[in-house]
Formats: C-alpha cells, structure tokens, sequence
C-alpha cells in the first residue's frame, strides 16, 4: 500500500482508514516504496508541529516533496525551497501584503469576484454544471492575479498552465509519452517564459501591485536577480490555485453529504468563520510536505538519520484523535480548530488569509443565496499525491439573486 500512489487518490481519495492505523501503530514509519526514494511517514498531528517549528533541524532544500518527480519542483528554487536565513529575508518582501489587515482592503472586491462568479452559475438556470469550472477554480486565480496585476484576459493561461504544474500525475494534464516530471517542467517552462515578460513589462513601468513590488524589492540591498524574482512570482501564482480550489469544492461536497450543517450555517451566519476552519480541517487539500533531516534525530521513538526525508501528511494530523475531539464529524462550530491545513512554523502557508477571504466569500453568499444543491454524479478526483483534487463536481444548483447586490 502506498500513501504517494497518485492513481489511487484519484480512485479512492484519501486513505482515512490507513492513516488511522498508522496513527495508532506506526505514527513515525518508515516507508521504502518499490519506485521513488525511502521515507519516514509522519501522521500524528503533534510529530508534524515537532518537525515544522524546527526549520534548521529540518530543512526544506533539496526536497519539500516525497513524491516522484518532486525533485523537478525543487530545479527551481522558490521560496518553499528555502530555508533560514535566507527565506525569511525572501518571505519578508511580501509579507506585509497577506496579513489580515493589508487583505481587507481587498475583502469587498473578493465578495465581488464570487459574487459574480456565482451570478455565471446561476445562469445556468438549474441545469447541470461542474462546480469546479464554475465556481471553485476561477475564484481563486482571479483573486491572485489581482493582486499580482495581471489582466483579466491571461487568467485561462495561468489556469491551464497552473493546473498543469499541480496535476502533472494526473494523465489528463500530460501530452504523449510524458512523465510526471517532463509534465511539471514544462508547464513551469510556459509559466517561467510568460513571468518573464512580465518582469520586462514592470522594470519598464513600475507598479504598486505584487509584480511590481517584487522588481523594486531589494535583500541585502541587491535587487532579485532573475531566477529568483520569477520564481517568486511562480510560487506565488501557482501555490494558492489548486489548494483553494479543492477547499471550494471539498466545502460544497462536505455540506451535500451533511446538511444538518448547511441548515445551521444558514441559520446563523456568524458561524462563517468557524464553519471555514472546519472546511480546512475536513478537505485538508494539501496531502504532504516533505522536510530533509540535517542532523540526526529521534522522533516518535524512531532515529532519524541525518539526510532521511519524513513526510508530513496533513489529512491524517487533521483527524488526529488526541487533538480533536471527533475528529470524523464534520462540524461548523467546531471550538478550538488547531487543523494544519496550512501548516505551522516557518513556511506557514503565506496566502493562509488570502484563502480563508476566498472562502468565506463563496460560502457566505452561498449561504445567502443558494435554495437548492445536488450532485448529479460522481465527484471526479485528482490524481496526485500532492493535492488532494476534485476535477469535475457535477451539480445542480438553484441561487437566489445576491440580495446585497439587489440593494446597492
Ligand atoms: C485552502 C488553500 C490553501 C492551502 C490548504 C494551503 C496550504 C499550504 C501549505 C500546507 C503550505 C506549506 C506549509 C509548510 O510547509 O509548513 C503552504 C505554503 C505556501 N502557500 Fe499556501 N495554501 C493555500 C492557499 C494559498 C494561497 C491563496 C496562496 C497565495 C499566495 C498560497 C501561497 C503559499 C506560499 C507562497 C507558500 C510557501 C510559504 C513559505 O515557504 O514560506 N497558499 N500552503
């Protein structure tokens, strides 16, 4: 059994039972797959806080994945590759832009975006559409590209070619005879070549929004040079898609399989920012990240060798029972909610408010508007060891016009 096999996230998603037992038997495992490099499997929720909040201990470069093909990822380094010092000093350029009160002067034109993007689905007039072209993946890229500053009329681009970088284990997203790998290397070849007419375009004629500022940016008083500034650029286009997306869509498909939730959502919409920690902790997009031991350590009772790779696999810290009390319930107003959907430590996830905005949005104005939701077949998984994806979410949506739009 393999907990990086792509193909079987695709067929059975998430392997709850298996990471149950591990939890119980083997929390720190070691994993020798038939393909791919030997791992340590992390799936209890207090190893994976150990692991993350010692960034020196526990480093990032050369590989941040266990996965296959990973290594591709890391040829390119971005600011998940890094480690301290270097990668504060990076992560600190942007920062400021992604704190609670920087986005919420963005919060209104979100509501905006999904607003809107819900008006298109609405005028399907009832008819079945895919939530996830719909509604899930459009929302968050244009919420990115918003704040990097790229027109309107280059978001499918960045969509085809992020999802691609993302699902390149998935056959869908490769072109004949390519690897995952070969996937990967190319999408971020397309993405590299456009982010680098996008820099010429900002050294030209500054601007404030994210594109710009990473042009002007300066670490130790030297300008980016190029392959870091378009790999920034990269990291930040790319990470935040298919993550947000999948917690979109997972939500929506969580509130079908449990509408005693929906209804208590809907009649108390003050729960929104609850019942999106609780949408975190339950789709868990992120399935893993890697971190390389750069010392010898012991960990869950295990010795760790110097050079070892662990792999932290978020899903099963998020139903750690020693942490959450029933943690296979879903429940809006769930109190605390110490989920690591993004994270902790060092490399928590920099977009982590950008996504919570983005969800809050899409369920608050589904909350005001939606009269009635069913699934009209099989929910379509990603294959990918990576991200836990949801390609096709076939519904049938009824919505209200948005009442607050109605009033403005
Ligand atoms: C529900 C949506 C999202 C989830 C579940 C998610 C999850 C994660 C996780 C698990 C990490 C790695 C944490 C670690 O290694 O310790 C991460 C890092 C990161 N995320 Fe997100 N993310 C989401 C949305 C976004 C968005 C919207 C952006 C937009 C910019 C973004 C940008 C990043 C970046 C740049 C990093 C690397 C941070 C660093 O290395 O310092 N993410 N995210």
């Amino acid at each position: 059994m393999s907990l990086l096999d792509a193909a079987r996230y695709a067929s059975e998603g998430y392997p709850h039972a298996e990471w149950t037992e591990l939890r119980r038997r083997a929390p720190v495992m070691r994993v020798e797959p038939a393909a791919g490099d030997p791992y340590w499997a992390l799936t209890r929720h207090a190893d994976v806080v150990a692991v993350s909040r010692q960034p020196r201990r526990f480093r990032n470069w050369p590989r941040f994945k266990a996965s296959e093909g990973a290594g591709e990822l890391a040829a390119t380094p971005t600011l998940i590759t890094l480690d301290p010092p270097r990668h504060g000093a990076l992560r600190r350029l942007v920062s400021a832009r992604f704190t609670p009160r920087a986005l919420r002067a963005l919060a209104a034109g979100i509501e905006r975006i999904a607003a809107g993007v819900l008006d298109d689905a609405a005028d399907a007039g009832g008819s079945e559409i895919d939530f996830v072209t719909s509604v899930a993946a459009p929302l968050p890229i244009a919420a990115i590209a918003r704040m990097m500053g790229l027109p309107e009329s280059e978001w499918p681009v960045l969509f085809r070619l992020t999802s691609a970088t993302v699902g390149a284990y998935d056959p869908e997203f490769q072109q004949p005879g390519e690897t995952p790998a070969d996937t990967i290397a190319r999408s971020q070849r397309e993405l590299l070549d456009y982010f680098a007419g996008l820099a010429v375009q900002r050294r030209a004629r500054p601007t404030e929004d994210l594109a710009g500022l990473l042009v002007r940016a300066r670490v130790d008083g030297e300008p980016l040079v190029d392959a870091d500034l378009l790999a920034y650029y990269l990291i930040l286009v790319v990470a935040g898609n298919e993550t947000t997306r999948n917690a979109i869509s997972g939500g929506l498909l969580a509130f079908i399989e449990h509408p005693d939730q929906w209804e208590q959502l809907r009649a108390d919409p003050s729960l929104i920012d609850a019942a999106v920690e609780e949408i975190l902790r339950w789709t868990t997009p992120v399935i893993h990240m890697a971190r390389t031991a750069a010392a010898d350590v012991e960990l869950g009772g295990q010795r760790i060798a110097k050079g070892d790779l662990v792999a932290m696999f978020y899903p099963s810290a998020n139903r750690d029972e020693d942490v959450f009390d029933l943690p296979f319930e879903f429940c809006i107003d769930r109190q605390p909610n110490r989920h690591l959907a993004f994270g902790v430590g060092e490399h928590f996830c920099l977009g982590a408010h950008l996504a919570r905005l983005e969800l809050r949005a899409v369920f608050r104005q589904l909350a005001l508007r939606l009269e009635h939701v069913e699934l009209t077949g099989d929910p379509e998984r990603l294959a990918s060891p990576n991200v836990g994806g949801i390609k096709r979410l076939p519904v049938r949506l009824e919505l209200a016009p948005d009442p607050e739009e109605t009033r403005a």
